[in-house]
């Protein structure tokens, strides 16, 4: 599938933990960190799990009802283009995956309403944090998107990165069971950082 930007696309907090293969009860007392956010509701279902977390995106210095047009612009654009991709599988329900969408947006809008110390606006790579800040990071659908499919969605450099790693670092390219609706499967890379100062 292309795409002739990034767009302004979120999930709920619930695919969001499928798709990054989470149990918030692992991480009681840590923080986490979603850059990019996005318009989804991740933020706002760790913190109802009584986890800290804050997100992350450029386009959180527009105001709200920009940022529900933008969202809603950027939503029927992925699924128009979505809908004309050959991956796609036909048991894909477009009319629920937009629903769910709408939802994430509505959750997202809310908690940043209620919640505007959680929602930073800025842009990878100069983030305002200093090492160590989070115990997990977590980034969908930005670093490695935006490639072909018929390279497994990562760009073909990844792979040889993680040998070139810093010290205490490991990666693995793994995927997730989070079922995005496209033939194959969807690829997650893991960096995890070792030793007795994890920052
Ligand atoms: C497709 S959305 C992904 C949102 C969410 N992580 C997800 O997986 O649903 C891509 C996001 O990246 C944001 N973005 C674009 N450039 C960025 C940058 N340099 N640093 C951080 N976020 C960026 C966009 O504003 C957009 O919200």
């Amino acid at each position: 599938m292309e795409l002739p930007r990034v767009v302004f696309f979120g999930r709920s907090g619930s695919d969001a933990l499928q798709f990054f293969d989470l149990d918030l009860a692992d991480w009681r007392g840590a923080r986490i960190l979603d850059c990019p956010g996005g318009p989804g509701s991740l933020v706002a279902t760790a913190r109802r799990n009584g986890v800290e977390a804050v997100a992350v995106d450029p386009l959180y210095a527009l105001p709200s009802p920009e940022i529900e047009q933008r969202c809603l612009e950027d939503l029927d654009l992925s699924l128009e283009r979505i809908a004309q991709s050959d991956a796609l599988r036909a048991d894909i329900d477009l009319a629920a995956y937009r629903r769910s969408k709408l939802i994430a947006l509505e959750e997202f809008l809310a908690d940043r309403l209620a919640h505007p110390e959680s929602y930073l606006t800025a842009s990878l790579p100069n983030l305002p944090f200093g090492a160590g800040s989070f115990d997990l990071v977590v980034c969908g659908h930005l670093l490695f998107s935006y490639a072909p499919l018929a390279d497994g969605g990562l760009f073909p450099t990844v792979e040889p990165l993680l040998t070139q790693l810093p010290p205490r670092w490991a990666g693995q390219l793994t995927t997730t069971a989070y079922d995005q609706g496209f033939e194959g499967a969807t690829p997650l890379l893991l960096l995890e950082r070792g030793g007795p100062d994890r920052t």
